[in-house]
């Protein structure tokens, strides 16, 4: 980015725009995805018998290939159930070209919008009275397709929605998938989040007890 010129024009990128780009990479491409890991690990480590599911799962598609890791529909159940209830990035924002009335407000053309998906995923009209709960069976393919599709956006929507988002699910099913082959995660205490930049778990401690030693 700093030694490349337009081949058209012959015009560097702006150091600004060279630190912004350096941004989205620390930010969006890897706090993100960290987030997602760190909540997702606290939550096996407090359940022996998820492990073990992922677990036989892994080993029923036989190593972490590509095509291996796309069929590992399980363990991609667990990390959207994980998405759902605590979506690392909580929302984005939308600018209302026209005015609108949104909900009973209304909206003047060019005022900023939140859309909280933190709230619309866990809203109990759309998910249930056990919205709250953890329970990755819903992301299962018979019963996904019990709630309307708007309401889970963790990765944003339309054209300007999460560039990452294949290469960060693949990540983080390959990771864990890895992380589960090799250790028993467990010794976690209560799940307690807080968001600064991003929503994650404040710093905890589990014990990871090595598979393959003996
Ligand atoms: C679990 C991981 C991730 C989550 C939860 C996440 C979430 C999001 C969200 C909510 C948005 C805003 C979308 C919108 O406004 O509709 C976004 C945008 C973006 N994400 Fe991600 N992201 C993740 C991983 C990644 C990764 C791994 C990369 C890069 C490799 C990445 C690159 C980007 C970029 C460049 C944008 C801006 C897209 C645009 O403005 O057109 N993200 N992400």
């Amino acid at each position: 980015m700093l030694a490349t010129s337009d081949p058209e024009t012959g015009a560097f990128l702006p150091e600004s725009n060279v630190r912004d780009q350096v941004l989205t990479f620390l930010i969006a491409g890897h706090e993100t995805t960290a987030a997602l890991l760190e909540t997702t690990l606290h939550y096996l480590a407090a359940d022996p018998d998820l492990q073990n599911e992922l677990r036989a799962e892994a080993e029923t598609h036989g190593g972490f290939g590509y095509d291996a890791v796309i069929r590992m529909r399980r363990t991609r159940a667990v990390l959207n159930e994980v998405l759902r209830l605590w979506p690392p990035v909580s929302g984005f924002f939308r600018v209302a070209r026209d005015d609108q009335v949104l909900g009973g407000y209304k909206i003047p053309a060019g005022r900023s919008v939140f859309v909280l998906a933190l709230a619309a995923q866990r809203d109990p009209e759309v998910w249930g009275s056990q919205a709250q709960d953890f329970d990755p069976e819903r992301f299962e393919a018979t019963r996904s397709r019990e709630f309307p599709d708007r309401f889970f956006h963790p990765f944003g929507t339309g054209p300007r929605s999460c560039i990452g988002r294949a290469f960060a699910l693949h990540e983080a099913t390959l990771l864990l998938a890895r992380i589960l082959d090799a250790y028993t995660l467990g010794g976690v205490a209560p799940l307690r989040m807080y968001e600064r930049g991003t929503l994650r778990p404040e710093p905890y401690t589990l014990t990871a007890r090595s598979r393959h030693q003996s």
